[in-house]
């Protein structure tokens, strides 16, 4: 098998070595005391091909892509990464649990809804929070991704129920003894600024990421996963077993069945997004499903965008260690043999072609590997290109708070790890410029 070979920049203007990134505030990271933050000390790495078979057959047309090297790399990604998807749930149930026709001061018309499996009952199910733009004229496109912290968390607004879910304790008093406080309330509404993308003619659709899984080891058994395996008797996770990502990302794929009966929204025109770790998820369901038609990954890291060959920021033994079960058994089986993998991230990227993805880093996120997460969507461009689709258009890295691309597009911004205005609003351009195109 050809690989491709790449060696480490020297060039580490973004990436000088010093101490640990920022993280998002409900999580406090592993600080594993020797994190390499060295462009140099990289070790030489080739990555899987993303055009040829194992076989060696050269992949050259869209239709070998699509009904053959697509399928291919999807099911090594549910081998070795995040584990297969379950293809049975049975009846999806849509229950509308609150109307609010003049939320945000009249802007928006905010919808709960509780989507729920008729055959799970034991599973609470997820709780949707759709938010509508009022002066919409017709069905209007729409962004869906997970939260950290609850919707209650991300709405500004006094009237939405707090989520009775286990939630991660952070160090702030927004949660207290695992469930939510009153103290939390919107405190996640700057990462998402419903103000702009109501001013956009954009809905926003996003459910408490633990409303499937509570993301700890153990949270599987009172999650979605639990409930659906063996009646809820199994006990240990195999290889090849979906992982929490997985369980979250099939959140958001119930939530496009949803939106697909929701007369407002126009749900041939889905965006999915996520930041962190549900950025490594929000690029999991864009993956997998073709109805979202633009994937943005927020400062996804290790996991997500950031290419696992390159041992710098997190690893793959870290994030196994201290994760483990946001994967699927197989993942921790790479810890420092990352060359054994048969997949990395730009394969990951390539997944969703030729529907658009966004990539975005931050500068002082070093943590998640800025420019790991520049890579991927650069060695991910040849699957576009057969579908005439461009590219990043460049082969460095832009400078802060620049974005480029085209189809595969990529900003590296000032600041931390979290999520933005400016972030959102290269979003929402971005998304309409796509969502806009024929199919
Ligand atoms: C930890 C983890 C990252 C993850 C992040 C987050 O820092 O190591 O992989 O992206 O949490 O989700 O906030």
């Amino acid at each position: 098998m050809r690989t491709l070979l790449l060696l480490p920049s020297l060039a580490a203007a973004l990436l000088s070595p010093a101490v640990q990134a920022q993280q998002s505030p409900q999580t406090p990271p592993p600080q594993p005391k020797q994190v390499n933050y060295d462009e140099a000390a990289i070790p030489p790495y080739a990555l899987p091909e993303l055009l040829r078979t194992p076989a060696g057959v050269e992949i050259k047309t869209a239709t070998d892509w699509i009904q053959k090297r697509r399928p291919a790399v999807l099911s090594l990604y549910e081998q070795h990464v995040f584990g297969k998807t379950p293809t049975q749930w049975g009846k999806v149930v849509f229950e509308t649990l609150a109307v609010k026709k003049d939320a945000l001061e009249g802007k928006a018309t905010r919808k709960l809804v509780r989507i729920s499996l008729a055959d799970y009952p034991k599973w609470q199910g997820l709780e949707l929070m759709l938010h509508i733009p009022n002066e919409a004229k017709g069905p209007v496109p729409c962004f869906v991704g997970p939260n950290f912290g609850g919707n209650h968390a991300v709405s500004p607004e006094p009237d939405v129920p707090l989520s009775t879910r286990w939630m991660r304790q952070g160090k702030d008093d927004a949660v207290a003894n695992n469930r939510a406080t009153e103290k939390g309330r919107g405190t996640e509404a700057k990462r998402w600024p419903l103000d702009l993308a109501m001013a956009e003619g954009f809905a926003v659709a996003t459910y408490y990421y633990g409303d499937v899984e509570p993301d700890h080891t153990d949270g599987w058994k009172d999650g979605l996963r639990g409930t659906m395996s063996k009646n809820g008797s199994q006990t240990e996770w195999k290889e090849g077993d979906w992982g929490a990502i997985g369980a979250w990302a099939w959140g958001l794929s119930r939530i496009a069945d949803y939106l697909a009966t929701e007369p407002a929204v126009d749900a041939k025109k889905l965006a999915v997004i996520g930041h962190s770790r549900l950025g490594k998820t929000s690029l999991w369901a864009g993956a997998q499903d073709r109805r979202f038609k633009v994937v943005v990954s927020n400062n996804s890291g290790e996991g997500g965008a950031a290419l696992m060959r390159r041992n710098i920021g997190e690893t793959t033994a870290v994030i196994t260690k201290a994760f483990p079960h946001w994967f699927t058994k197989t993942y921790s089986s790479y810890a420092n043999n990352e060359s054994a993998c048969p997949v990395d991230s730009h394969m990951l990227i390539a997944l969703a072609a030729p529907r658009a993805v966004y990539i975005a880093s931050a500068v002082e996120d070093r943590w998640a590997d800025p420019k790991g997460e520049f890579l991927s969507g650069l060695h991910a461009e040849p699957a576009f290109n057969l579908f005439g689709k461009k590219g990043y258009g460049v082969a460095e890295q832009p400078a802060i708070d620049t974005p480029v691309g085209d189809t595969v597009a990529y900003h590296i911004r000032t600041g931390i790890h979290d999520v933005t205005r400016y972030d959102w609003e290269q979003y929402l351009r971005f998304a309409r410029r796509h969502l806009n195109q024929p199919e």
